[in-house]
């Protein structure tokens, strides 16, 4: 399975109010959001985003079952803007993005973003230069402590860059599993979560700054949107939430969105025990009013 969609029926409910409009899913993956949407309107039609090749030839294989409603695009969704113009699309009816990383991405080893993994890597797109092990090999002790605190809010950030940097002495840290246990070494595992998990996720969302690409595309998002268009976020941790909060917040008191999540949305519970990474994941949605 290359990846089970969170909260398809909820995505849909906030993002479609034209069923024959244009959207944008900017997070392809296993394409089960756009095959969904594709799927209950029939007149709808996608430009779907994606900057990982495993998504891509994912497409390609669905193509077929898409017939022409669908365009892929293979870029950083940070680029939404200059890439729609290039298609000769400036305004679009909803834009959905459900950030992070796929099941598949996770579930590949040879990716790097799994603990058990023995390579060091964690980029989403791999056209990109810089990886996690380049972070770990080469970065000072104060920086890969920043780095783990900011983005992971990891509370032993200068332990575990400390541990990092007396390991390196021994030579090169090439493997994911190897980062997993100088982070074990360090901290105690609290219940069934590991001890690396918050170094893990800090490392990743760096490597392909995350939380830069969201905030671009929140920034483009209004001139985008036609009026009575509808931006939708599906997010997997607080440091996103909070961004998204914070810019429909903005965007509301300009006059320019009218948010419609006022509570944010969450999976229900039968939906988390079918699949359980629907756990951490909240949707926000808002829509365009004002098209000054
Ligand atoms: C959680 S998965 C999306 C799953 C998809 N909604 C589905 O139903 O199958 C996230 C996807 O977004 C992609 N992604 C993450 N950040 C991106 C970015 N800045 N630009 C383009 N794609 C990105 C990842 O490569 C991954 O395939």
């Amino acid at each position: 399975m290359y990846h089970v969609s969170v909260m398809p029926l909820e995505t849909s409910r906030y993002l479609v109010n034209n069923p024959e409009g244009l959207y944008v899913d900017c997070t392809f993956g296993g394409g089960g959001h756009t095959s969904y949407l594709l799927n209950k309107f029939e007149k709808l039609k996608i430009v779907a985003f994606d900057w990982d090749e495993d998504a891509s030839n994912r497409f390609i294989s669905q193509k077929e079952d898409f017939a022409d409603r669908v365009v892929f695009i293979r870029d950083n969704f940070k680029n939404i803007k200059n890439a729609l113009a290039k298609i000769n699309i400036s305004k679009v009816d909803g834009i959905l993005a459900d950030i992070g990383v796929s099941s598949k991405q996770v579930g590949d080893l040879d990716r790097g973003f799994s603990f058990n993994s023995d390579v060091l890597d964690m980029r989403m797109d791999k056209r990109n230069a810089l990886t996690a092990k380049e972070i770990v090999n080469s970065y000072s002790r104060d920086d890969l402590a920043d780095i783990f605190y900011k983005y992971g809010e990891e509370y032993k950030s200068r332990q575990i860059a400390d541990a990092i940097i007396l390991r390196r002495k021994r030579g090169i840290i090439s493997a994911a599993l190897e980062l997993r246990d100088i982070a074990g070494s360090v901290k105690r595992s609290e219940g069934k979560i590991n001890p690396a998990t918050k170094v893990f996720q800090a490392l990743r969302v760096f490597v392909n700054d995350e939380l830069g690409n969201l905030e671009a595309l929140l920034s483009n998002a209004p001139e985008l949107l036609n009026q009575d268009g509808r931006i939708v976020l599906i997010s997997f941790h607080s440091l996103e939430d909070r961004i998204i909060k914070q810019d429909f917040k903005k965007n509301a008191a300009a006059g320019i969105y009218k948010i419609l999540t006022k509570k944010v949305v969450t999976a229900s519970q039968e939906e988390i025990h079918l699949n359980p990474r629907s756990r951490s994941s909240k949707i926000r949605a808002a829509e365009k009013i004002n098209n000054a």
